[in-house]
């Protein structure tokens, strides 16, 4: 199987290969087709390894995407701190964290909230929606555009540059990498005009936060903001709309949960956590070898890729019991689905928010939803995005 291939993915992760990997050969080799190959590294323990140190498995050295960028294309990546290592990861990484303070966070649940009873209100009667469209997608858009400061209006046209980067319908490699970085440069010009603009015009929100931010002694440069803009806008989109439609995807093949959630909504948080582990939006990361090294009984060479599989760890035998099972009442544990350590996801707590109000949300006006065709996913090796779950219900 070629675990490069978005193909393999489309129907669905391939859990019968990750269980082979885990147990017959968890750090193993694979051949990329177009590329220099990489190590698929499916165990829990050996992905926390791998992601606990950047000095050895570094986001800079490569980039954090599996296929080797252009030279000129790694340079722009580099100024987002999804591929830069400390200590400059960790100064970038506490501006934006001043800029995501506790007041902003608590802020936007109030409007999260209201905006998901909107969404829900808007679908309930009638009686059948494209779950991924009309609520699942608009939820994360909504508050990127919130916390960014952009008009609601232009959500649609930048949620069609962050498809072309994170899936492709393009099946040659090469020119689906040349279709993906003409989108990023797209979007880092509107974010090269906003940024423009609230420099001239600073108001209450967090891109003026961040562009007034200093950190030792220097402020964001232009391209650091724009890399800042794009890594939001595509980590915050595509990711929550999956982790809903996925997981209402697997509420639908269980009307007993629903209707647990139902009953008991403060059950909700814990579904959500459930959902992450069992089916994670994202599928791999990359780091590449600074040094050799030893992992799992085998040598990594200095210059290696390195790929960590999430959906595997999370199915790890050796940390969850019956892993294979959706339990909603499982014990949240260490599932990996925000990664681990020096880049885990900034915004865990927002993803989480958005999907427990959307849940509650629907839960609570509908009763048990149906499936009228089947998820319809992106075709992507990084992030599962969902294109159209098509469902119907009644009012509950
Ligand atoms: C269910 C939804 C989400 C999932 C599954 C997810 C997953 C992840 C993962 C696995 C990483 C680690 C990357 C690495 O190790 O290289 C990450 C990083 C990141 N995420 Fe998320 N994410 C989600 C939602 C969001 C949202 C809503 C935002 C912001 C609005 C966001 C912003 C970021 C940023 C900025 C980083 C980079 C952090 C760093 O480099 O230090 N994510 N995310």
């Amino acid at each position: 199987m070629d675990l490069s291939d978005p193909d393999t993915y489309i129907h669905g992760l391939p859990h019968h290969e990750f269980r082979r990997l885990r147990a017959e050969d968890p750090v193993s080799w694979q051949s990329e087709p177009g590329g220099r190959g990489f190590w698929a590294i499916t165990r829990h323990a050996d992905v926390m390894t791998v992601l606990r140190d950047p000095r050895r498995y570094s986001s800079w050295r490569g980039g954090a995407l599996l296929a080797d960028p252009p030279a000129e294309f790694l340079e722009k990546l580099r100024e987002g701190m999804l591929n830069r290592d400390p200590p400059d990861h960790t100064m970038l990484r506490r501006l934006v964290n001043k800029a995501f303070n506790p007041r902003r966070v608590a802020e936007l649940e109030v409007r999260v909230a209201r905006r998901a009873a909107e969404l829900v209100t808007a679908v309930r009667d009638r009686g059948a929606c494209d779950f991924a469209v009309d609520v699942a997608g608009e939820m994360p858009l909504f508050v990127i555009c919130e916390i960014l400061g952009v008009p609601l209006e232009d959500r649609a046209r930048l949620f069609a540059l962050t498809e072309r980067m994170l899936g492709t319908n393009v099946t040659d490699r090469a020119a689906s990498l040349r279709d993906g970085m003409a989108a990023a440069d797209e979007m880092r010009t509107y974010g090269a005009h906003l940024g423009a603009h609230k420099r001239a015009h600073p108001a209450d929100d967090l891109v003026s936060d961040l562009l007034a931010a200093e950190f030792d002694g220097r402020r964001l440069t232009d391209g650091e903001f724009q890399a800042f803009f794009m890594l939001l806008f595509n980590a915050g989109s595509d990711t929550t709309r999956s982790l809903l439609c996925f997981g209402l995807d697997l509420l639908i093949d269980r009307p007993d949960a629903y209707r647990r959630l139902q009953a008991e909504p403060s059950l909700i948080p814990n579904a959500v956590e459930e959902m992450l582990r069992f089916d994670p939006p994202v599928i791999q990361f990359r780091r590449t070898a600074t040094e050799a090294a030893e992992l799992g009984g085998r040598t990594i060479a200095e210059g290696d890729k390195v790929v960590v599989f999430f959906p595997s760890a999370n199915r790890d035998e050796q940390v969850f019991a019956d892993p294979d099972r959706f339990d909603i009442d499982r014990p949240p544990g260490d599932h990996l689905a925000f990664g681990y350590g020096t880049h885990y996801c900034v915004g865990a707590p927002l993803a989480r928010m958005e999907a427990k109000y959307v849940l509650r949300e629907l839960v609570s006006s509908v009763g048990q939803v149906e499936r009228t065709s089947a998820l319809v996913a992106s075709r992507s090796n990084f992030i599962r995005g969902a294109r159209h779950l098509q469902i119907r219900y009644r009012r509950a």
